[in-house]
């Protein structure tokens, strides 16, 4: 599905005609990511990271395929196997330190993804499968990452596994032989390392094929823009080949260069210390943290450190650790209702001045904060601060944001894609257009559809 201007797909060759008609696989790439493929014309650097996200996912997928031709998941020699990875197989230490620093890229351009969803509302009506799948993928991205980081059986990744896998014990009723079920045992061992490699070799690919149906929903309405209004003509429009493919190159070329200068240079800085020296189940770390990845979440969930018990009494009605765990399950799962939470008829934050401000000055230090905090001593100040970003991080996207997009007067909004980047447009009405323009024809949704 595409814009009624999109332009077709035409075999040249003896061949690709003959593909054509059996398998039109060149017609598809031609419509779905080539010249086929009308784009907003103004899309900034903001719109490159969906592609950087596919391409260090299938860096991960090629280098943790390599890395699983040398590993053993057995408690017994997993550690001892990841080093003759990095010191007998050729090119191993590579393998490995790309896989390692893989994640933490797919990570941050995942991080950037999300956050630029934030602030243009990418998350709108006609939007909302793309955004629902995008935090499906991120979940299936967690479960991977944290499963990943068991498998070379340092101390970090035991005492990390037990932790969270602890977490389940805090269930009430079912918990404690729900957690012995999924690690098989009482603590993670072999039967958890072999069934965490499993899982860790699949999750990859779902999220690959999670990956293909984001991507077919974004086909549907097509990308958004930095205006938020919705493609009106062609010339709003340019093909996706090969402009946006030059575009994303540089950014790619530009992500390669940070990326290689960690691989080469500065490769264990993102991990912790601990992990290697190998597992010990009779000494535990002075302080479990998990890969900076997840910090925020875990701050979130360490910073319940009370029971919640009926007032003037003892009796304890949910244990702090199940508030905690409830919380960080919540933190994410609340960006699953974000296209309902926030009403605004508006979606780019450049025309939104109230709900700007509570992004740059709100959200963003909350979540530096929490970053932060996540890999933090669990201690005062840090567990107060805990406490109030964690409480400012519901109270932004349950009460603010509804709020704010109720009772905030947006800026005028360009009357189309082409007059805010040309300041004119002969097509349209010019400047004289409100933001109430956008409940007419521009209202999330009710935006114009493209054609079939
Ligand atoms: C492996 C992970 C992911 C890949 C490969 C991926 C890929 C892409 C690509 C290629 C695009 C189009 C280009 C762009 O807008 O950057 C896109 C758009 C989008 N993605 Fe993702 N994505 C991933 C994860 C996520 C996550 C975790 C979320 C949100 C929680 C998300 C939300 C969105 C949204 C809302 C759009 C439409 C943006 C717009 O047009 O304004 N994606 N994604």
């Amino acid at each position: 599905m595409s814009f009624a201007w999109a332009k077709q797909y035409e075999p040249q060759t003896a061949f690709t005609k003959w593909m054509d008609e059996k398998l039109p696989l060149p017609r598809l790439v031609y419509s779905a990511v080539g010249a086929g493929y009308p784009v907003p014309r103004n899309l900034n650097y903001m719109w490159n990271f969906g592609v950087l996200a596919g391409f260090f996912l299938v860096l991960q997928i090629v280098t943790g395929v390599v890395l699983a031709m040398h590993y053993a998941s057995n408690t017994e020699v997993a550690f001892g196997q990841v080093e003759h990875i990095m010191r007998n197989v050729n090119y191993g230490w590579m393998m490995r330190y790309a896989h390692a620093n893989g994640a933490s890229f797919f990570f941050i351009v995942i991080y950037l993804h999300i956050f630029r969803g934030f602030y243009y509302s990418s998350y709108k009506a006609p939007r909302e499968m793309i955004w629902l799948l995008g935090v499906v993928i991120f979940l299936l991205m967690m479960a991977t990452a944290f499963m990943g980081y068991v498998l070379p059986w340092g101390q970090m990744s035991f005492w990390g596994a037990k932790v969270i896998t602890g977490l389940f014990g805090a269930i009430p009723v079912v918990g404690e032989p729900l957690q012995v079920w999924l690690v098989g045992g009482f603590a993670p061992g072999n039967s958890a390392l072999n069934r965490f490699f499993s899982l860790h070799f699949l999750l990859p690919f779902v999220i690959a094929g999670v990956v293909i149906l984001h991507i077919w929903a974004l086909h549907i309405p097509g990308s958004s823009n930095p205006t938020g209004v919705e493609v009106k003509k062609e010339s709003d429009t340019i093909p996706f080949h090969p402009y946006y493919t030059a575009k994303d190159g540089f950014g790619l070329g530009v992500i390669l260069i940070l990326f290689t200068f960690m691989l080469f240079f500065l490769p264990n800085m993102l991990g912790h210390p601990d992990n290697y020296v190998e597992a010990n189940p009779l000494s535990t770390p002075a302080l479990i943290v998990p890969e900076w990845y997840f910090y925020p979440f875990y701050a979130i969930l360490r910073a319940f450190t009370g029971d919640l018990t009926i007032p003037f009494t003892d009796i304890i009605l949910v244990p702090a650790k199940l508030l905690g765990v409830i919380a960080m399950f919540a933190s994410i799962l609340v960006w699953f209702f974000l296209p309902w939470l926030d009403k605004s008829p508006v979606r780019s934050g450049h025309y939104r001045p109230m709900f700007k401000k509570f992004f740059w000055f709100g959200l963003i230090p909350c979540m530096a904060a929490l970053f932060y905090l996540g890999g933090a001593k669990p201690e005062e100040p840090f567990i107060v601060l805990s406490q109030i970003a964690t409480a400012y991080y519901f109270l932004h996207f349950l009460v603010i944001l509804p709020i704010v997009s109720q009772i905030e007067i947006p800026k005028p909004l360009p009357f189309s894609i082409t007059e805010a980047v040309l300041g004119k447009d002969e097509g349209g009405a010019g400047a004289a257009t409100a933001a109430t323009d956008m409940s007419a024809g521009d209202a999330p949704d009710a935006s114009p559809q493209p054609a079939e």
